[in-house]
């Protein structure tokens, strides 16, 4: 036994970790409701409300049942939503123009969240998935190639779109090069001077969104079957740092990365090497998984949760996108 200062048993680490007062004293980070955004699907019609198989616990909601959301949401003090839309098949086709119809699914609801719920901070994802026939994110060639400039040049007009909708931060998700620079442009040009554009600059082509393209309807149509050409290789970090810095020159407010869980080290370097608003998705394979293992009684679900959360917190996130939103604002709350 050593027996001199800064060792044991001068230095005992289990000293500080004895009682709840001290372990409360010396705690590090923290989840509130202020880290949240809550991730929803919205659906034509009214009164509708449908479930996600592959999601318990998560509903598409036709925008007036999502507005009564909003408001418990606000009243719990979730500081923003992001809308999903479910595009009928019909709306859907080769060159996505229903993507930037002023009265387009997205665009209604962001008009009705902002009129009844103006607190509530909307965001809206700039991409074309939902609105291809082929449930690829852009434009696609002869030889099933998604088009990068001309992909753009349609995620500019649904950006616009949603910004003349009332959007308060767009959100585009599709990973074509140069789309934030090109995006704030024109938001610019249109006088939009306060429309944040939180980019995700660090998305990976990966499997744990299986349940949210059930959840849009974009899975059975997914040709070509993955997005490798444009999503990036879950083996690489170092270009996720590449993808920052450029979205950050290009006008972007905030980053974000995604998946969660399995990219944690991603937030970290990112939130180290550039300080800026730093987001994380906490996406839907990874609720799922949560999910089944609580429901079958194989975890304690909202241990769990709050413990994957708190990960990201620790991780540098600033906020995290997640389908348990509204139910940790409530367990916070208990
Ligand atoms: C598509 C988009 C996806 C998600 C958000 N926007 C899926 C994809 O890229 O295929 C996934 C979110 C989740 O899995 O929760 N632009």
């Amino acid at each position: 036994m050593a027996n001199f200062p800064g060792m044991y048993p001068y230095t005992r680490m289990r000293r500080m970790r004895r009682d709840d007062f001290s372990r409360r004293l010396m705690r590090e980070n923290v989840l509130t409701v202020n880290d949240l955004i809550w991730p929803v699907f919205v659906l034509e019609g009214e009164n509708q409300r449908e479930t996600i198989s592959s999601m318990p616990g998560v509903e598409r909601l036709s925008i007036d049942l999502l507005v009564q959301e909003a408001r418990e949401a606000a009243a719990l003090g979730i500081p923003a939503m992001a809308i999903f839309p479910v595009t009928p098949q019909e709306a859907k086709s080769d060159k996505a123009e229903e993507a930037w119809n002023p009265d387009g699914l997205a665009q209604r609801a962001v008009r009705a969240l902002k009129a009844a719920v103006p607190e509530m901070g909307v965001i809206t994802d700039v991409a074309l998935d939902p609105f291809t026939s082929h449930g690829q994110d852009g434009l696609m060639d002869s030889n099933g190639y998604i088009l990068n400039d001309e992909t753009v040049a349609a995620l500019v007009k649904q950006a616009l779109s949603h910004a003349e909708a009332g959007a308060d931060i767009v959100a585009p998700s599709d990973m074509m090069d140069g789309r934030i620079g090109e995006i704030r442009d024109v938001l610019e040009q249109h006088g939009h001077l306060n429309t944040r554009i939180l980019a995700y600059s660090a998305k990976y082509a990966s499997s744990f969104y299986g349940p949210f393209r059930d959840a849009v309807g974009s899975a059975a149509n997914l040709k070509g079957g993955n997005k490798y050409s444009y999503q990036m290789d879950p083996a690489n970090s170092d270009e996720a740092l590449w993808e920052v810095a450029l979205d950050l020159q290009e006008g972007a407010d905030m980053v974000m990365i995604k998946p969660g869980m399995p990219y944690l080290d991603i937030v970290r370097r990112i939130k180290d090497e550039f300080k800026a608003p730093t987001y994380v998705y906490h996406v839907s394979g990874e609720y799922a998984m949560l999910k089944a293992a609580g429901i079958n009684g194989w975890i304690n679900e909202q241990a769990c949760v709050m413990e994957a959360l708190l990960g990201m917190k620790r991780a540098g996130a600033d906020g995290i996108l997640t389908y348990y939103a509204k139910q940790v604002a409530q367990w916070l709350k208990a």
